[in-house]
């Protein structure tokens, strides 16, 4: 039998809540002695509906003024986890608290406000953040005016905001993935007020356009749309990100632009599904090809996309693709399985044989790509043989690197709810061997570059060797190298003579170029 999704049905008594207050403003109770505002709270059955409104795009100022200057002359950290996405959500939310007067400080000691940036893809991400919370309840003690705050996709689940409330009552702000811009808000009000404050919106979000963003060194994050609607049957990514919406291209392709003229030298445009890009678009036909077409207009040396699902890369994007240029020969492209019998439990919406035909078109047009993947072991009721389909299918593409997973159940998610009899301990084995192909094909993809010059971004010095400079190519493979600290956010040539698992070695064979190829 399953085991089941982590049950917090546990956490969900609510007999020593009171009710105090009611109204179409949310509702105010007290737990324990702790009075709790709850704006609005995370409902999963309201994140699975769709619904057919318009997405309305906001434009206004994202920090009021009488809330600018509340956080002058005080620090914040924010701890993230999970994904890019949640990555580049921290850069917005610094960038409101910094227009909040607020500065970043890497020593919690002295935070006056700490987030913690959630992630729920799987249980293990979830276990560290609840870790986590236990030891800023010993800091909160010390020093009871640290403002402590949850966001990101783990507030989004209903389990979890219960729990906080019951059993973690020292955090002050708990917010979804769709109220970020709202932090302002949320961070006067907990400063002003006593009480805990819950705002999780489930209802599918709208755009919000001008929020501030902190981005740091030469590479930078773009979104261009939100939400997913594919329903993986495994994953609780739609529950949390809400419905597909994707930014208009203007805002886009300005954004892109901007970060051209600041002197970004890489920018990846992010989605939980950048394929379908445009697909929510009424009054326009332009999808994820035509917005990269227009983008390999814009002067800046590379341009990456992250996540693409296969059911939605269609023909038009890879012959844009094909035009290189900005436009780098990288493509992460998840598979999942290799077995078409999974696919199908995983509504995956492809088979086999239609990734593996993806696949050979792209690599007839664009035949030096390197190809990555995502893929899950142990889905509920694996069998061996459908593990070797995933096996054979990864020889078969030769990805040169890819992340693997132990599938973890995800309350409320269809899969939890499949009867599963593979043990623990075949799972694990599978993913063991699957990790030693994966090493296997990441050191032959990094052999064959040996001999060859690559065009490397220098991103900084080697973490365990300061006279090592690390970087990255078009194909984003890691590159050390020896030379001067000077080039650190330029584009050089680098002749390759080793490779190893995770990165290759090469030598320095030309002055630093202005730009790439
Ligand atoms: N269990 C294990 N892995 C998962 N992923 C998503 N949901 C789960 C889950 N429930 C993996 C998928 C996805 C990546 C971001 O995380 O491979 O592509
Ligand atoms: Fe989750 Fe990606 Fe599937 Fe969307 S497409 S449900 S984000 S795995």
């Amino acid at each position: 039998m399953s085991k089941g999704a982590k049950d917090y049905s546990k956490y969900f008594d609510f007999s020593n809540a009171k009710v105090l207050s009611e109204d179409e403003n949310g509702k105010r109770i007290r737990i324990n002695g702790r009075e709790i505002n709850i704006i609005s709270e995370p409902n999963q059955r309201q994140e699975k509906m769709r619904g057919k409104q318009d997405i309305q795009v906001h434009y206004e100022q994202a920090v009021p003024n009488e809330i600018m200057g509340l956080g002058s002359g005080k620090r914040y950290i924010i701890y993230t986890y999970g994904c890019q996405m949640n990555e580049h959500d921290t850069e917005t939310m610094s960038g409101l608290l910094e227009q909040m007067g607020y500065e970043k400080t890497d020593d919690r000691k002295q935070a006056d406000l700490i987030l913690l940036n959630t992630c729920a893809i799987r249980e293990n991400a979830e276990d560290k953040v609840f870790g986590e919370l236990g030891h800023l309840k010993t800091l909160k003690l010390e020093r009871p005016g640290l403002v402590l705050g949850v966001c990101g996709c783990m507030s989004q689940e209903e389990g979890v905001v219960n729990r906080i409330m019951q059993k973690h009552q020292f955090v002050d702000i708990i917010f979804g993935t769709h109220n970020i811009h709202r932090l302002p808000y949320l961070v006067r009000d907990a400063l002003f007020n006593k009480e805990m404050v819950v705002e999780v919106w489930s209802k599918e979000g709208d755009i919000i356009e001008n929020l501030p963003k902190k981005r740091e060194g030469m590479r930078g994050w773009v979104n261009i749309m939100y939400g997913c609607d594919k329903f993986c049957t495994y994953c609780i990514v739609p529950y949390t990100r809400g419905k597909e919406r994707s930014r208009r291209p203007e805002d886009v392709i300005a954004e892109v632009r901007e970060l051209a003229r600041q002197g970004f030298k890489e920018i990846t445009l992010l989605g939980q599904n950048v394929n379908a890009y445009g697909k929510d678009f009424t009054d326009m036909n332009y999808l994820f090809g035509d917005l990269m077409a227009d983008i390999h207009k814009i002067d800046i040396p590379r341009i990456r996309f992250m996540t693409s699902h296969p059911r939605d890369f269609d023909d038009h994007l890879i012959e844009v693709l094909a035009k290189r240029g900005n436009l780098v020969e990288h493509i992460h492209l998840p598979v999942q399985s290799g077995s078409s019998e999974v696919l199908k439990k995983m509504s995956r919406k492809y088979n086999r044989d239609q990734f593996l035909e993806l696949v050979r078109k792209i690599k007839t047009a664009i035949p030096d790509v390197v190809m990555t993947t995502d893929i899950i072991v142990g889905f509920p009721g694996e069998t061996d043989e459908q593990f070797e389909d995933t096996m054979s299918l990864v020889r078969e593409v030769e990805f040169d690197s890819a992340y693997t997973f132990l599938y973890s159940p995800r309350e409320g998610t269809p899969a939890a709810g499949m009867e599963d009899n593979v043990p623990l301990e075949v799972k694990k084995a599978r993913l063991q061997r699957l990790n030693d192909l994966m090493k296997q094909l990441s050191r032959i993809g990094n052999e064959r570059l040996i001999g060859q010059t690559v065009e490397v971004l220098v991103e900084g010095e080697s973490k365990n060797n300061t006279a090592i400079l690390s970087g990255r190519t078009r194909t984003n493979k890691l590159v050390h190298f020896e030379g001067s600290k000077d080039l650190i956010g330029q584009f050089v040539q680098v002749k390759v003579y080793d490779a190893m698992t995770f990165y290759i070695k090469g030598e320095l064979v030309t002055e630093p170029m202005q730009m790439s190829s």
